[in-house]
């Protein structure tokens, strides 16, 4: 057995030359155990038979790889999952290995060091319910996830597939990683789509009993060494959008998504710039595993304008379970052409309001500019009765004696969980507890980990609480506070009962002839749309949007949905109310007469809009846009913006619909996740796509292909009838190509002809232009575009009034 794997395994390793040949050398040189020939880079695809190709890696299926307990090699069918989402990658995610009793995979291992990486994908694996995917897992005598459902850590994060990374360490010659159902759960599983662990280096991230981390307010410092596991949870860059900051673990994200106040400070950017670093202090061992050479050429500073930088501090929140100590890595480099001395830009430190570094002054710290370094810290974030937390990092001039520049500076952040004295890396999932100990009445949905774990529960306090006609409270995890002062443990937002009504299902039935496939107006992921009358006071048409009973992701856009109701602007589609009966979850709109806009630009048989009545359209679209970009407490991205969602109503109102994929911002996100890219082809922001980064700007950019729709009269996707290239043309594109061409008389739909104003057409091009920038700090606010879009209106409404 041992043998073959061997076999197994040097084949597969062969193609990772790379990768594995800069681990192992390292490896070897670290871990003094001669017998070694098992090169331990592993990607298990779960639940598969086959090995298979993914991103120049080489997976292999776990059916046959010797890693399972002989009683699963023989089980040769693979459990294919079978609404694998278009955006998720195939290998590992379409499929997995699924188990109601405890499995465990044990890699043939030296000692040392691993890194492992477990995949999940959030998704019906073979109709199971995914609420009964609780588990554990541990490895070797670690335990990384307790209580763990997946699908509640997607929902909260907002993806489908994500990762969950540790540093653990091996002492035998095997890593066992078990995982175990839930016993508190009847018929819980367990379910794993794919497993990754490669050796690193042990001094990377554990100096080990002679080098002491500082421990923040307390008086001794911390040791950290093989006792302990890490979990991997944040790895930060600044202003990483354009180029990728990337060592062996994956990718580093932007920091901007973790700054909370309103002062960004400024990026400092010297890649353009021909100078080389000097990396003598961290050894090229850091910079392969901890911190890439790129992190170190960005770096975020205060403004130029000291007196104004001493009145804030640059602050960086980033969300955590309490009750653990985090490792704080902070990685530091002058790199401004200013600052070359010594007591030039020297800081405080703060790491949750606490004092980590009195004097930081980076070139006294490295003996030079150019030079990075880092410094870590352990913070201990606080046990809060088992609810998520926050962990910050702010910097602030310190000015005794006052330095030549009040400035402040920093690289990049690592945050690491450090295992407790049991071990364990797994927050406890609190709203269970509470589900299971208390009376429906006294929930008050907690804050933390499990806001999408809270459906069902959220669905029914929902109708509880109406019933009760109380209040009810709910938090968010994901919500950040929008500026410093207004506490992120403030309750928002406060939905009432009284503003949605609750629908039996009788009344919707007769309201839509039993649900008349003749009243069918629209279909979509969620389920059917109808026309229905309400007969309650008078003859009110309304739209009945019913869930397909068997989709998941309608449930998920349902809650959304009732979750957003509570905004009331004129130029957004109203929620008159719901109804959940039995298996059904039904919501009920105002109707829109004239349907969606999309229906009047190329749709053949309508009339075809007036230039003055498609600006009014494009005004007012912008204002529903606008209102949820900044009308609200916490900012809403509505993520699907496009001309079949603007519907317009008797008077041509236009109005924003359809709010299922909505999200509050900015919303909480890992360092390693990707986040699930949604939203339509054609309109998608392409940073978005390419980033997995969501702003506010994702919907300029939408709005921008709408603004082209509308003034082309062409659907976002295929506009022109391509004859020479059979490519597939996005409207944005042809839309720029137009625009750089000089031939922009080329896209104004031809209904049009003669009635735009000159003067009306170079702006509004203009400013579609602008949201189609490929940058989103390029693309203008919603209040410009509305501004831009209400000036270009008035300037042609004069123009008709002065014919
Ligand atoms: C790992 O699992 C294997 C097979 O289940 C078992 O034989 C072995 O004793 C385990 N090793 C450790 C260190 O738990
Ligand atoms: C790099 O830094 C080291 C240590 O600070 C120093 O000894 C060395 O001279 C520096 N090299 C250059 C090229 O500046
Ligand atoms: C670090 O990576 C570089 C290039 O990726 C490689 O040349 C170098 O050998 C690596 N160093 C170590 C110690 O692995
Ligand atoms: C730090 O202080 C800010 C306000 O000064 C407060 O909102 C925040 O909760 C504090 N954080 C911690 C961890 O105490
Ligand atoms: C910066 O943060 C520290 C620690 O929370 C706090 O004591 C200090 O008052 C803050 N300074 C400003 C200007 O907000
Ligand atoms: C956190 O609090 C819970 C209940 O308040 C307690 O059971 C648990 O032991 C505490 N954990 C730590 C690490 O203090």
């Amino acid at each position: 057995m041992k043998d073959s794997h061997i076999v197994e395994s040097s084949r597969y390793a062969s193609s990772f030359a790379l990768h594995l040949f800069l681990l192992s050398s390292l490896f070897f040189d670290l871990v003094t155990c001669g017998s070694i020939n098992v090169p331990d880079t592993v990607l298990l695809n779960c639940g598969s038979n086959e090995a298979s190709q993914f991103n120049g890696e080489n997976w292999i299926g776990d059916v046959g790889s010797n890693f399972l307990p002989p009683e699963y090699e023989k089980s040769s069918s693979p459990l294919l999952i079978s609404n694998i989402h278009s955006g998720e990658p195939k290998v590992p995610y379409s499929t997995a290995r699924i188990t109601y009793s405890p499995l465990t995979y044990s890699f043939p291992s030296s000692p040392g060091l691993k890194f492992v990486r477990v995949y999940f994908l959030s998704s019906l694996y073979l109709m199971m319910n995914p609420s009964k995917a609780y588990f554990s897992v541990k490895a070797g005598p670690y335990t990384l996830l307790s209580d763990f459902n997946p699908s509640v850590f997607a929902e909260e994060l907002n993806l489908v597939s994500f990762t969950k990374d540790f540093l653990v360490n091996v002492r035998e010659d095997k890593l066992n990683i078990t995982f175990t159902p839930s016993p508190l759960i009847s018929n819980a599983f367990a379910f794993v789509n794919g497993i990754e662990t490669f050796p690193v280096p042990h001094t990377i991230y554990f100096p080990g009993s002679k080098i002491p981390v500082p421990y923040i307010g307390q008086q001794k410092p911390l040791f950290i060494n093989g006792e302990y596991a890490l979990e991997t949870l944040y790895r930060v860059s600044i202003d990483s959008d354009l180029t990728d900051v990337k060592n062996a673990f994956g990718l580093w994200l932007d920091d901007d998504r973790y700054i909370s106040s309103s002062q960004y400070g400024s990026v400092l950017d010297i890649k353009s710039r021909t100078v080389s670093l000097n990396y003598t202090i961290l050894s090229s061992k850091d910079y392969n595993y901890s911190a890439p050479a790129e992190l170190y050429l960005t770096a975020r500073t205060m403004d130029s304008n000291g007196d104004a930088n001493i009145k804030y501090n640059l602050t960086w929140f980033f969300p955590v379970d309490s009750g653990f100590k985090y490792l704080v890595r902070l990685h530091f480099c002058e790199i401004s052409m200013m600052v070359t001395q010594p007591n030039q830009r020297v800081f405080k430190v703060y790491i949750n309001n606490q004092t980590a570094e009195e004097r930081m002054d980076v070139v006294a710290l490295a003996g030079a500019p150019l030079t990075p370094v880092h410094k870590d810290y352990v913070a201990m974030v606080p046990n809060e009765s088992g609810r998520r937390n926050y962990l910050s990092i702010s910097l602030h001039p310190n000015m005794e004696p006052k330095p030549k520049y009040a400035d402040a500076i920093l690289n990049g952040i690592e945050i690491m969980k450090i295992s407790d004295s049991d071990g364990s890396l797994a927050a406890m999932f609190q709203f269970r507890r509470e589900q299971r100990n208390k009376k429906f009445q006294h929930v008050i949905i907690v804050a933390g980990a499990t806001l999408g774990a809270i459906l069902g529960l959220l669905l029914t306090s929902f109708i509880l609480i109406s019933r009760a006609r109380k209040k009810l409270k709910w938090r968010t995890s994901h919500i950040l506070p929008s500026n410093s002062s207004s506490s992120h443990k403030n309750i928002q937002p406060t939905v009432t009962s009284g503003l949605c009504h609750q629908f039996t299902f009788a009344e919707i039935s007769i309201a839509t002839s039993n649900f008349s496939e003749a009243l069918v107006i629209g279909e979509g992921g969620f389920g059917k749309v109808y026309k229905g009358i309400m007969q309650h006071d008078g003859y009110t048409p309304v739209a009945v949007k019913r869930s397909n009973r068997s989709s998941r992701q309608g449930y998920k856009e349902f809650q959304n949905e009732i979750n957003i109701f509570s905004f009331c602007h004129m130029n957004l589609v109203s929620l008159l109310g719901y109804c959940q009966e039995a298996n059904e979850l039904i919501l009920v709109y105002e109707y829109m007469t004239q349907g969606p806009l999309c229906d009047h630009l190329y749709k053949k048989q309508k009339q075809p809009l007036s230039w003055i009545q498609r600006l009014r359209i494009c005004v007012g679209a912008a204002r529903g846009i606008h209102y949820l970009h900044t009308g609200t407490t916490h900012p809403v991205i509505h993520r699907d913006i496009k001309s079949a969602n603007i519907l317009l109503d008797q008077n041509w109102v236009a109005k924003i619909a359809d709010f299922g994929l909505c999200r509050t911002v900015p919303s909480l996100c890992h360092s390693h996740v990707s986040t699930e890219v949604k939203g339509t082809y054609g309109y998608l922001d392409p940073e978005y796509y390419k980033r997995r980064k969501l702003t506010e700007k994702s919907d300029v950019y939408s709005f921008g292909v709408v603004l082209f729709e509308v003034l082309c009269g062409r659907p976002a996707v295929n506009p022109v009838a391509v004859e020479e290239e059979n490519e597939k043309v996005g409207l944005a594109t042809w839309a720029m190509h137009c625009y750089q061409c000089g031939t922009v008389d080329k896209l104004v739909d031809p209904h049009l002809e003669g009635n735009v104003r000159a003067e009306c057409l170079r702006d509004f091009v203009d400013i579609g232009i602008q949201c189609l920038a490929n940058r989103s700090a390029d693309r203008p606010t919603m209040g410009e575009v509305l501004s831009s879009l209400e000036k270009i209106l008035c300037l042609q409404e004069f123009f008709l009034k002065g014919n």
